[in-house]
C-alpha cells in the first residue's frame, strides 16, 4: 500500500513505523519544517520516543501535494485545533473517493464537530474513517502489545485500515461506530485532566476511581444522545481509552490536570507539559454539547470552572461530592 502520514509528531511517526514496518511505501509530512529537517539529520533521535527509529525506507517531505498525491490511504496525525486548516489545504490534491484515516482526538470548538466531521466536511468526497483507542506512541513504538479499534461507516474503508496497520502486537477491531468511538476518544481527555488534579491534590486511587466511572458514565450519557452505541463506551475507544489516559504518566492531559492540582494556573501547566493539551481545548467543546443536548456532566462542568474560571481545584472537587443525592443510574 502507499501511505501517506500527515503530521510528524509523536503519534505520526509512531504510526509511520508500524506502516514502513508492515512493508508499506510511506511518505511522512509535517506543517512543522523543523520537525521533518530533525529527522532527515537524525533518524534515531525522535522526540518522546527514544528507542523509536526511523527505517531509512521512509520518505520525508515537506510537500502537502507531494504527500497526497498516488496514496491509497492518507492518515491524518495532526494536533486537533490545526486538522480543518490541514483538510482544506489537502482538498485539491486528493482524488475523488480518497480512503482517510483520522487518528487524531477531538472536538472543533466553534463547530461542535468530531474531526473525522472537520475532514469529511472539507474533502466531501473522501471516505473517512477514525482509529482510536488506548494507544500511547511511546509503548506502540517500543512494540508493546497494543489494541484500538478503527471505525468507518465503510466496511472496506475499515477492513483496509485495519489491514494497513495490523500486525503480531498491534491488534486493530473494526466498527460502524464512528461518532461513538470519537467521542470517547475525545471526551476522555477532559476527565483525565481531572484525574491528573485529583493526582496533584494529593487523594487517593478511590478518589481516581470515582472520577474515572462517573466520567464514563457522563460521556456514555452524552455520547449515546448524539448517536452513538452505548457498548463502544464500554470498548477500547471508551473505558479502554479512558483508563490508560487517565492512570499513564505518557498523558499529556493528566500531566497538565497534575500542575494544576498542584496550584499552577492553566497557562502554566501547558507551558510545563510542552505539547498540545487537547483536553483544554476539549473541555469547552463538551461543556456546549452537554449544554446543547441537554445532558448532564457535571466533572466535565467543574473542569471547566477550574480552567477557564479561576476556580480552586480543591472547591471544585467539595462540590461535585456535594451534590444532591442520587440513584448510581437511571435518573
Ligand atoms: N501521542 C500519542 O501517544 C497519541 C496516541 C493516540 C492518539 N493521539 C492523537 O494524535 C494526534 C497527534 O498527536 P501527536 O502527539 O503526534 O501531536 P503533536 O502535538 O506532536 O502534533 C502533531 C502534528 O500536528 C501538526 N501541528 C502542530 N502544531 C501545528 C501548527 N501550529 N500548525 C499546523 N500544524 C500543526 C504538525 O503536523 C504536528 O506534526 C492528537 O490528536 C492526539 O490526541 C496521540
Amino acid at each position: 500500500m502507499k501511505v501517506g502520514v500527515l503530521g510528524a509528531g509523536t503519534w505520526g511517526v509512531a504510526l509511520t513505523i508500524q506502516l514502513a514496518a508492515n512493508g508499506h511505501d510511506v511518505m511522512l509530512w509535517s506543517a512543522i519544517a523543523k520537525e521533518i529537517d530533525a529527522l532527515s539529520a537524525d533518524r534515531n533521535t525522535i522526540p518522546n520516543l527514544p528507542e523509536a527509529k526511523l527505517q531509512e525506507c521512509v520518505a520525508l517531505t515537506k510537500d502537502l501535494k507531494e504527500v497526497c498525491t498516488g496514496k491509497d490511504l492518507i492518515v491524518f496525525a495532526v494536533a486537533s485545533p490545526f486538522v480543518r486548516s490541514v483538510a482544506a489545504k489537502v482538498k485539491k490534491f486528493l482524488p475523488e473517493g480518497q480512503r482517510i484515516v483520522n487518528v487524531g482526538k477531538g472536538i472543533e470548538e466553534a463547530t461542535l464537530m468530531t474531526l473525522t466531521q472537520v475532514i469529511a466536511e472539507e474533502n466531501p468526497t473522501a471516505s473517512v474513517a477514525v482509529l482510536s483507542g488506548p494507544s500511547h506512541a511511546e509503548e506502540v513504538s517500543r512494540g508493546i502489545p497494543t489494541a484500538i479499534v478503527v471505525g468507518s461507516s465503510n466496511p472496506e474503508t475499515a477492513l483496509l485500515v485495519q489491514d494497513a496497520f495490523m500486525n503480531d502486537f498491534f491488534r486493530i477491531y473494526t466498527s460502524s461506530d464512528v461518532i461513538g468511538i470519537e467521542l470517547g476518544g475525545s471526551l476522555k481527555n477532559v476527565i483525565a485532566l481531572a484525574a491528573g488534579v485529583v493526582d496533584g491534590l494529593g487523594y487517593g486511587d478511590n478518589t481516581k476511581a470515582a472520577l474515572m466511572t462517573r466520567g464514563i458514565a457522563e460521556i456514555t450519557r452524552l455520547g449515546v444522545k448524539m448517536g452513538g452505541k452505548q457498548e463502544t463506551f464500554s470498548g477500547l475507544s471508551g473505558v479502554g481509552d479512558l483508563i490508560v489516559t487517565c492512570t499513564s504518566t505518557h498523558s499529556r492531559n493528566h500531566n497538565a490536570g497534575y500542575y494544576i492540582g498542584k496550584g499552577y494556573t492553566m497557562e502554566q501547566a501547558m507551558n510545563e507539559v510542552k505539547q498540545v493539551v487537547e483536553g483544554v481545548f476539549c473541555a469547552k467543546a463538551a461543556k456546549k454539547l452537554a449544554d446543547k443536548y441537554q445532558v448532564s456532566m457535571p466533572i466535565v462542568e467543574e473542569v471547566n470552572h477550574v480552567l477557564f474560571d479561576g476556580k480552586n481545584a480543591r472547591e471544585a472537587l467539595s462540590d461535585l461530592f456535594g451534590r444532591h443525592r442520587t440513584r448510581e443510574y437511571g435518573d
